[in-house]
């Protein structure tokens, strides 16, 4: 990660309207968005139950953005070979589900996809630190996983310093994605100024009061003039 990086943003579709979700998800990239982001929950990990291959498959037909597949399951190595035959472009998996980290990162790399690491608010820093080198991306959970809407965990923004710091001072290149509460105020800047340069957005983007459209100027609007970790 470099301070020069892009902010990107990435809608998450848990919070889009899966009667439209095809619409929703255009809806999205016309608008401008870097990624779109892509709940994988299997109700062991976390308390809830999203879905699977068969969406991933629906949405990858409505965009060419890359698909940020955030695999929110316990042991995400056995999933793997038919997760990235669903074109997934970057693989998020969590620290607190795989029994052989290592392991499972090599296998999202060897599969040719973009691996990223999450780590839950109570997780430490350490707990990726042995496969920072080989990373693309270290999500930061600002929310505990499993549900949208929540609200942010501020304490959570000196974690993502920390981490900045950590990868600036080895020469790492993982970017610093942050998912949870982030809104089109101080979540999201404050995230920003701390390091984070991939922004996931649900309910922020996908609402009942405004379009996706103004929904996402408005994210970008808050962002103006801002630089990752300045
Ligand atoms: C929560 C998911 C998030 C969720 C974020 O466990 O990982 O991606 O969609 O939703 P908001 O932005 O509404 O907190
Ligand atoms: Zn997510």
């Amino acid at each position: 990660m470099t301070s020069e990086s892009r902010i990107l943003i990435a809608p998450s579709i848990l919070a889009a309207d899966f009667a439209s979700l095809g619409k929703q998800v255009e809806e999205a990239t016309a608008a401008g968005a870097d990624l779109i982001h892509v709940d994988v929950m299997d109700g062991k990990f976390v308390p809830n139950i999203s879905f699977g291959e068969v969406v991933i498959d629906a949405v990858r037909r409505h965009t060419d953005l890359p698909l940020n597949i955030h695999l929110m399951v316990e042991e995400p190595g056995d999933l793997m070979p038919s997760f990235l035959k669903a074109a997934s472009d970057q693989v998020i998996v969590h620290a607190e589900a795989c029994t052989h980290l290592h392991r499972t990162v090599f296998q999202v790399k060897e599969q040719g996809a973009e691996v990223g690491v999450a780590i839950n608010p109570g997780t430490p820093i350490a707990a990726v630190e042995e496969v920072l080198p080989f990373l693309d991306i270290v999500l930061v959970m600002t929310v505990n996983p499993g549900f949208g809407g929540q609200s942010f965990i501020p304490e959570t923004v000196d974690k993502m310093r920390r981490l900045r710091d950590l990868i600036e001072e080895k020469g790492y290149s993982a970017q610093i994605e942050v998912d949870g509460g982030i809104k089109a105020d101080d979540t999201a800047r404050d995230s920003v100024k701390a390091g984070a340069n991939i922004l996931v957005a649900g309910t922020a983007i996908f609402n009942r009061d405004e379009t996706v459209s103004a929904a996402m100027g408005r994210m970008r609007g808050c962002l103006c003039g801002l630089r990752p970790g300045k």
